[in-house]
Formats: C-alpha cells, structure tokens, sequence
C-alpha cells in the first residue's frame, strides 16, 4: 500500500555540508535552510553539535542556528552524539535531536569512537534529558545495509540496534544506507529488521547515492508503506567517516518521484531547485540531482 503523503527532512545543511572541503560561510548555510523553507520543507537538518576536530564545516552550529529566522510549522533538527553537544544545542532551541549510532561495530569507532554499546551508553542520558524538555528524539542508525570497514552488515545487527535504540526510549529511527551500496531487498531487509521494534510510522530511510540506487531504495521502501524520508538538495554531501561515499539522495528527485506517482510532499519542486541552484553555485559545482539538470538545461 503506497502512502498518500510523504514527509521528507531536508539533510542538506548538516549531511550535505559536513564533508565540505572549502569553508561554507554560515551566510550562506543560513540562506539555504531560508530557501529550504521557502520551498516548502517542513522540516531541515541544519548542523551538529559535535567536535570541530572532527568535523571543522560543524563549527558554526550557533551561528547557523542563531541566524536562521525560524517560520512557524517547520522543525529545525541537530544531530547530538553526547552530553556535551546535546548541553551546547540547548542555547539554539532545536525542535529535534538526533542520537546516531551505526549496525557495524567498526563504523561507530571512526565515526563516534566508540563501540555501539558505549555509543547507547552515551545516548542514554541525552534521550533522557531531551524528553524532559520536550525535545523531539530521533535515532539515525549508519551501515543499515554495508559498512565501508565491515562490508555487508546483515539485517540481524539492524535489529539489534534497532532494540537498543527502543530500550533507552528514541521514539523514531532513521535506516541509512550510509554508503550507498543497497539495492532494493536489501533495504527491505533493513527495515523489516527495525520494524521488529518500531511501528512504520516511526522509521524514515535515509539513502546515499553513491550507487544510484537510492531512488529505487526509496520506492522500495514506499512499497513498504515507509512514508518519512531524508534527502539532501542538489544530492549534496557526504560522510567524513566513510571514504568515496556521495551525498544523499537529491530532494529534487524524491520529490519529482513522488509527485510523479501521485503522492504529496507539500513541496514546491521549481523553488527546490532554485534552492539547489543556489547552493551548487556557492560551492561552485553542478547539482547532482538529475531531475535539476534536466529542468535546468531546458
Ligand atoms: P571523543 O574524542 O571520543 O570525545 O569524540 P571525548 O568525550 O573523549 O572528548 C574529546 C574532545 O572532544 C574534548 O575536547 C571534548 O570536549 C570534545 P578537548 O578537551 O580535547 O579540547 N567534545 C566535543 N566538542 C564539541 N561537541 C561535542 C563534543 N564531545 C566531545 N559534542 C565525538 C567523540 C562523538 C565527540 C567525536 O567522535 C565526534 O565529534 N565525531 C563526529 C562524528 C560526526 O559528526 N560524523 C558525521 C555525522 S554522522 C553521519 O553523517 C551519518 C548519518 O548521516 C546517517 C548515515 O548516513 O549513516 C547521520
Ligand atoms: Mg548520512
């Protein structure tokens, strides 16, 4: 049964300008989330409060959030991987945190350095803290498919990260693809995994596209009757911590997908475009969604 109506997170300004090798003024992050808006985008991933050694492009998360002038019925979600970030977004009044940790052991030590266990350790008490202040919880989960160190990661560690995710209270989790290699059974697996602990309207799909698979994944998934996703416009992005994977699924061409089956997104695909005009033409590069490129060059 395909939902009638899609949510989809614009990731762009944290996935997709985290990985980012020439600074990005804030200037220019804050206006992205404005035309993010402006299209419609009900809600936007706009940084993370995690360490500037590790991720310099994250360094302005006060900034960014601070400049944005926030429009009513749009949430703003940060990523959070401890205390310490989850305490320093708290100024910046985020509707949404996000916790992440990954299925492959090896992944959650490059990227959060350390093991999964630890990392639910750490979430824990962020979880705990956010719902005392009314802040929306989600959980992204890394390596739902293949891991860049580990290779193939079998539906088994999904579901039982998915469990650890449940048992310290994170209301919603994302199923990622982090590098793109999944095709459409595998992701099906991945989620059938996690719906052993969450219901469907409690999990989103958030697919790189390093393989050009992630808008088969995406209908994939909608066949499943997944109906939120994430997506980064004009495909920007990437991982730091895992090498040669591209950014996110473009927004433009989830959108253009859905619209196309006759599904609602509330978006507006000709000032998403613009939206991914803009930022391509900041970081001086041609978008990477082909549903852009083709309105474009027409
Ligand atoms: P650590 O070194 O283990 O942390 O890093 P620590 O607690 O030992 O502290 C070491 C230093 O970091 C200290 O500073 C802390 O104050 C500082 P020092 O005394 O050396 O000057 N520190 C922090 N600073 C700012 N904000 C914080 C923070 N915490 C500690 N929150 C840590 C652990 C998690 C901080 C580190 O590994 C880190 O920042 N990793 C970044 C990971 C990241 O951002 N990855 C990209 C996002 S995840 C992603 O893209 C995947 C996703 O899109 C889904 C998918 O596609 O798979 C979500
Ligand atoms: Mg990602």
């Amino acid at each position: 049964p395909l939902p009638h109506r899609v949510k989809l997170v614009d990731v762009g300004p944290r996935d997709g300008l985290q990985n980012e090798k020439q600074p990005v003024p804030a200037a220019v992050k804050i206006e992205l989330v404005h035309r993010l808006q402006d299209a419609g985008l009900k809600e936007i991933e706009v940084t993370s409060y995690v360490s500037p050694k590790w991720v310099p492009q994250m360094a302005d998360n006060h900034e960014v959030m601070q400049g944005i002038q926030r429009r009513q019925g749009v949430r703003y979600s940060v990523l959070t991987p401890n205390l310490k970030g989850f305490e320093a977004s708290l100024a910046d009044r985020p509707d949404e945190i996000v916790v992440f940790g990954a299925a492959s052991e090896a992944f959650s030590q490059k990227n959060i350095n350390c093991s999964i266990a630890e990392s639910i350790e750490r979430f824990a008490p962020v979880v705990e803290a956010a719902k005392a202040k009314g802040i929306a919880v989600r959980g992204a989960m890394s390596c739902t498919v293949g891991c860049p160190y580990e290779g193939d990661v079998p539906p088994s560690r999904v579901e039982y990260l998915a469990g650890l995710m449940k048992g310290i209270g994170v209301e919603h989790v994302g199923v990622a693809d982090t590098i793109g290699v999944g095709t459409p059974k595998k992701v099906q697996a991945a989620f059938d995994a996690t719906l052993k602990h969450y219901d469907i309207d409690s999990v989103s799909g958030h697919f790189h596209d390093t393989y050009g698979q992630a808008v088969g994944n995406t209908l994939a998934a909608l066949e499943m009757g997944v109906w939120q996703f994430d997506a980064s416009v004009a495909g920007l992005g990437g991982c730091p911590y895992a090498k040669g994977a591209t950014g996110n699924v473009a927004t433009e061409d989830v959108v253009y997908l859905l619209h196309g089956m006759g599904i609602d997104t509330g978006i507006d695909l000709d000032a998403l475009i613009d939206a991914g005009a803009y930022i391509s033409e900041q970081l001086g590069r041609p978008t990477n969604s082909r549903v852009a490129r083709a309105v474009l060059a027409k």
